[in-house]
């Protein structure tokens, strides 16, 4: 069977576009973690948030990331939070590669300047805050990563270029 392919990265970077992409040209299912906790909680990540806080939800990403890493032939699209934490990255990586989204600031700024939906990006200096916090988090993405990966292309170019890079055939 497949061996997962788990995307990680900020928020804003296409994890879920370039994983729906990459998911129907490798033959794997796609997996969003936000939506898969979003599920089994029957809650949304804000309500999530709001009602029980974010130490709350990190525990849920990593009874999620158990959970998917028993599986196999998965395109696992990350939430921006989930390779922060090593213990993710351990589950993760025993189930497949993971691979860093690199899309450039200026970029995700543009992405996330109107967003509603991202409990942490609800504030007045969101921009410094998108700053300051990607700084902190890159070193740590690459940490985890397997791969890094260009990502500000259209999702369809990368996620072709995600499977040259290990160099498996398209399937459709
Ligand atoms: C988070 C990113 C979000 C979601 C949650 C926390 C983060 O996922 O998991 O709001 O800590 O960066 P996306 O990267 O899919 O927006």
């Amino acid at each position: 069977m497949k061996q997962n392919l788990i995307l990680c990265g900020f928020m804003g970077c296409g994890k879920s576009t370039i994983g729906r992409r990459l998911a129907a040209l490798s033959g794997r299912e796609l997996v969003d973690m936000d939506a898969f906790i979003q599920q089994e909680q029957t809650m949304t990540i804000s309500e999530i948030f709001s009602r029980f806080g974010e130490s709350a939800f990190r525990k849920m990403e990593t009874d999620a990331a158990r959970a998917l890493s028993q599986r196999e032939g998965l395109v696992i699209a990350c939430g921006g939070g989930t390779v922060l934490n090593p213990e993710n990255v351990e589950l993760l990586k025993k189930s497949g590669v993971i691979l860093l989204l690199d899309v450039p600031l200026p970029a995700l700024q543009e992405r996330l300047k109107n967003d509603t939906q991202r409990p942490l990006l609800q504030r007045p200096d969101r921009r410094e805050f998108i700053e300051t916090l990607h700084a902190q988090r890159m070193p740590l993405y690459r940490q985890a990563a397997d791969y890094v990966v260009p990502a500000g292309a259209p999702g369809n170019v990368v996620a072709k270029t995600i499977l040259k890079m290990l160099g498996e055939e398209e399937t459709s």
